[in-house]
């Protein structure tokens, strides 16, 4: 069988690119992606391509070439499922926040709803392939589903093959990941089915890149992905707290074991801790497998990777304001960067969500800049709108605005009468920043913060501000 008209249901930060560069490397296969949510739609299908709902480099080049050709967003879920020989399942799959499993497990009321809507419109034979990260084990869900809805379904002749095809792309650098990844992994029990996707990917992937596994192995290597590479930053961010103590310097120690073949250089820069909607979310589903399975000890060391995050980010924001003798109480600070990492406006799990809250709890005033995330969004994640007042704001310690937030839409101004600047997020522009010049605006004693590593400690040191820096025993 050949595929030739693909269905994603879910626009979001997987299906948008995904399906984009599917369509852009297959100019005779016509995709159709959906959602639900009409808003997010419209901005898919917006003229201006400054309006796509997310931010990924090369998305708008992609989308411009292939948008109204082969490339279609739309709401009408039950015809382009009705229409398709393949329909992806993109739809987001957050930890359930109550009953069982509450914290640890996926909700899958999407997945499930998803399958129900494939159940009932798909006609002929259509290949149900996972995209969206998943629990081992979903494929049976979706499977039981498809096959226990045959009385309600329009096409009483329908026949149905699960795949499992996680995706690995990261934010940021998803369009590259997405055209040269180091594998595309199908998994699956039908051969014909697994050749009809592996010829899709064939047009652009190396035949040797594309791997096929038993479905369940499929589903495994995904979360175990995750779980390594955030493991490896924990395993950073711990050992960045001990240069600090010591004297050492993470980044040297990084670069030293970062040498060795066997450990490989990638994954080793200390930060303010992991974030995503991904490497938490699969952490925990892996600790909830485990427990279920009565493995207590497994589910315990995958824990203390998630554990250690949390430690660390609170790490920071206890560290800043011990440096600003003991309080922050209407001290205003500069936070640069709110997206979870730099080249995406997204912020879901972001470090700075939690080191923001931190302060404002201990009653700072933030001025928060970032390129690509909006003051709504953030207001979101903060559970707290921001207070317009603090734009014409020029005193210190007005006590009027203790644990107020505003938006900086000139990164420049933020540093006006600022105790202290803390960089989150590694946007390149915060690494040019004229520090003798911005210095000059600030409030002294003032400090520079610095999670990413960078910026450049002789600039700091010229421009006579202190200056710490993550995992940096010797800094200034
Ligand atoms: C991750 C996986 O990389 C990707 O394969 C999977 O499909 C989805 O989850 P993503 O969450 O987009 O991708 O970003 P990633 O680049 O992995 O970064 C995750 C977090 O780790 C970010 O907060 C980042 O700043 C942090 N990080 C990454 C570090 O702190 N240090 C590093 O060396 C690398
Ligand atoms: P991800 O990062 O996994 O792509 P997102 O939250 O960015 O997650 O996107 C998931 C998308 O799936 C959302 O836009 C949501 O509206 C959509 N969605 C969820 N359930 C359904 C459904 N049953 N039918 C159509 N779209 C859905």
């Amino acid at each position: 069988m050949e595929i030739k008209n693909i269905c994603c249901i879910g626009a979001g930060y997987v299906g948008g690119p995904t399906m984009s560069v599917i369509a852009d490397r297959c100019p005779d296969i016509y995709v159709n992606v959906v959602d639900k949510n009409e808003e997010r739609i419209n901005l898919w299908n917006d003229k201006n391509l400054e309006n796509l709902p997310i931010y990924e480099p090369g998305l708008d080049k992609i989308i411009s070439r292939c948008r109204g050709k082969n490339l279609f967003f739309s709401t009408d879920i039950i015809k382009n499922i009705s229409e398709a020989d393949a329909i992806f399942i993109s739809v987001n799959t957050p930890t359930k926040k109550r009953g069982l499993g509450a914290g640890q497990a996926s909700d899958l009321k999407w997945v499930e709803a998803c399958a129900r809507e494939v159940a009932k419109y798909a006609k002929g034979y259509t290949i149900v392939i996972e995209k969206s990260t998943l629990p081992v084990k979903t494929a049976e869900v979706i499977k039981t589903i498809l096959e226990a809805s045959k009385s309600e379904t329009e096409d009483t002749k329908s026949t149905f093959d699960v795949l499992s095809n996680p995706e690995f792309l990261a934010e940021g650098s998803a369009i590259k990941d997405l055209e040269e990844p180091d594998r595309v992994l199908i998994g699956g029990e039908n051969k014909n089915a697994i050749y009809a996707l592996t010829n899709v990917y064939k047009k652009w992937v190396p035949e040797e890149k594309i791997l096929h596994t038993n479905i369940w192995s499929s589903e495994l290597a995904k979360l175990t992905a995750n779980a390594f590479l955030a493991q490896r930053i924990s395993s950073i961010n711990s050992i960045g707290a001990i240069c600090e103590a010591t004297g050492a310097d993470v980044r040297e120690v990084a670069r030293a074991i970062g040498s060795d073949n066997r450990i490989g250089s990638k994954f080793l820069d200390s930060g303010p801790g992991f974030g995503g909607s991904c490497f938490k979310k699969d952490i925990l589903n892996l600790v909830y497998l485990s427990n279920y399975f009565g493995l207590k000890e497994v589910g315990d060391f995958w824990e203390g990777v998630v554990k250690l995050n949390n430690w660390h980010q609170h790490r920071i924001s206890k560290l800043i304001i011990k440096k600003l003798f003991g309080t922050v109480s209407g001290k205003k600070i500069h936070i640069l960067g709110f997206a979870f990492k730099a080249n995406t406006n997204d912020t879901r799990e972001s470090s700075a969500i939690n080191i923001c809250k931190d302060l404002l709890e201990e009653g700072a005033i933030l001025y928060i800049h970032d390129p690509k995330v909006n003051s709504l969004q953030i207001s979101n994640d903060l559970g707290k709108s921001e207070n317009l007042q603090l734009k014409s704001l020029t005193l210190h310690d007005d006590f009027n605005f203790e644990g107020e937030w505003v938006f900086s839409e000139n990164l420049n101004d933020g540093f006006i009468n600022a105790d202290a600047v803390v960089v989150l997020t590694e946007w390149a522009e915060y690494s040019n920043i004229n520090w003798i010049e911005r210095a000059k605006s600030m409030r002294p004693p003032a400090w520079v913060f610095d999670a990413r590593s960078i910026i450049n400690p002789k600039e700091i040191k010229n421009a006579n501000l202190n200056f710490w820096r993550i995992g940096d025993g010797a800094a200034m």
